[in-house]
């Protein structure tokens, strides 16, 4: 009897502990309540490129100590007009609003990860959003294994809705700008870190960079859930149109908070992804960000994902490497860690980088 007794309590106690353990699994998806209000990142005026762009020193400076010190910056007078934000926006709000059928038309699927779908997930964790994707370079070529000295390709295509055709127009319009931007932040970080403004330009030549349109309906419990669960961004760099509701929440370096990005009329936010942590050799730090919902309003918000070709080898650049400061990082193939998600290939234990 006694020893009957003592496994039942055994038991309860291994249950109670694996509850305890899949609870704090499922609390670390949701937001804590913060007594932090919205603030501002490091806010840069771009005006200098087109005013004054033979002494650009000031803003690369600045540039450089928003990577360094938060991985995350906002953008105005960035050239980027407002009509062609304002007509990406709008197209965008028409879309999530049709209905579900019409927006499953381009669903993506097993073959095509470009497309419509109402359901993503941040590590197993059900986001509370829609989402609708598209490649920047279309039809986009991709490795067809995922075997990087495999050389054969195969060509996918994005999908646009038929029934509103002002989507597709919006978002080349927009992208194009969106290219043109990323560019120009491209060179004033190269020469941040010391490097001639075209030296990272070379690995761009088959960008695999895509976008994202996000809606976050109104959600009836906020504390509960998230709209995306903390996560570090994959790529080069990030630059994002958030409207005017607050919800994207940056883990600040210097002491771990959460800090919810006050939305700027007009501005983009920028930020350095992780194939910057390594070409930089960490002095880039891809930081962590989550977005949380609300109850009353809807949010929406299109990030720009600056990737690289294919068959690029991510690695710390060369020049910002020496005895003093050995490479941090093991070389891994873009291309094959897309298709694999293969985090290992990364070799990093060091940095315990967190992928999406
Ligand atoms: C993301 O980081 O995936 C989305 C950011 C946002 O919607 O503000
Ligand atoms: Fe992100």
């Amino acid at each position: 009897m006694l020893v009957h007794g003592n496994k039942k309590k055994k038991l309860e106690t291994e249950t109670q502990k694996l509850n305890w353990t899949k609870n704090k699994k499922a609390l670390e998806h949701r937001p804590k309540p913060h007594s932090i209000e919205a603030q501002n990142i490091p806010l840069i005026d771009l005006s200098p490129l087109l005013k004054h762009p033979d002494s650009l020193s000031g803003l690369v400076v600045e540039i450089g100590d928003a990577c360094q010190n938060w991985g995350f910056f906002q953008v105005i007078n960035h050239g980027v007009p407002s009509k062609c934000r304002q007509k990406v926006e709008s197209a965008a709000r028409k879309f999530f609003a049709l209905p579900k059928e019409e927006k499953r038309k381009v669903s993506r699927d097993e073959g095509n990860p470009f497309g419509y779908y109402d359901s993503e997930h941040t590590k197993n964790v059900r986001d509370w959003k829609e989402v609708f994707d598209f490649a920047v370079q279309n039809p986009i070529i991709i490795p067809a294994s995922h075997e990087p000295a495999d050389m054969e390709m195969k060509e996918l295509f994005n999908k646009w809705p038929e029934s509103l055709p002002e989507l597709r127009e919006a978002c080349d319009e927009h992208t194009a700008e969106m290219e043109k931007l990323a560019f120009k932040l491209l060179e004033l970080i190269a020469l941040s870190l010391g490097l001639p403004k075209d030296r990272l330009n070379g690995f761009f030549k088959d960008q695999t960079s895509r976008v994202r349109l996000n809606y976050y309906p109104p959600c009836p419990a906020p504390h509960l859930t998230l709209g995306v669960g903390r996560h570090k961004d994959t790529g080069v760099l990030t630059i994002l149109a958030q409207d005017n509701v607050a919800g994207l929440e940056v883990k600040r370096k210097t002491d771990g908070q959460w800090i919810l990005v006050k939305p700027t009329p007009d501005a983009y936010i920028i930020n350095v992804g992780d194939i910057f942590q390594v070409w930089s050799n960490d002095k880039y730090e891809s930081v962590e960000h989550r977005v949380v919902v609300n109850s009353e309003k809807e949010r929406f918000s299109i990030p720009y994902f600056l990737y690289p070709s294919h068959y690029t080898w991510v690695e710390p650049l060369e020049e910002l490497i020496n005895e003093q400061n050995p490479a941090r990082f093991k070389r891994y193939n873009w291309g094959k860690f897309r298709a694999t998600r293969n985090y290992e290939l990364r070799g990093s234990t060091l940095l315990k980088l967190e992928w999406i």
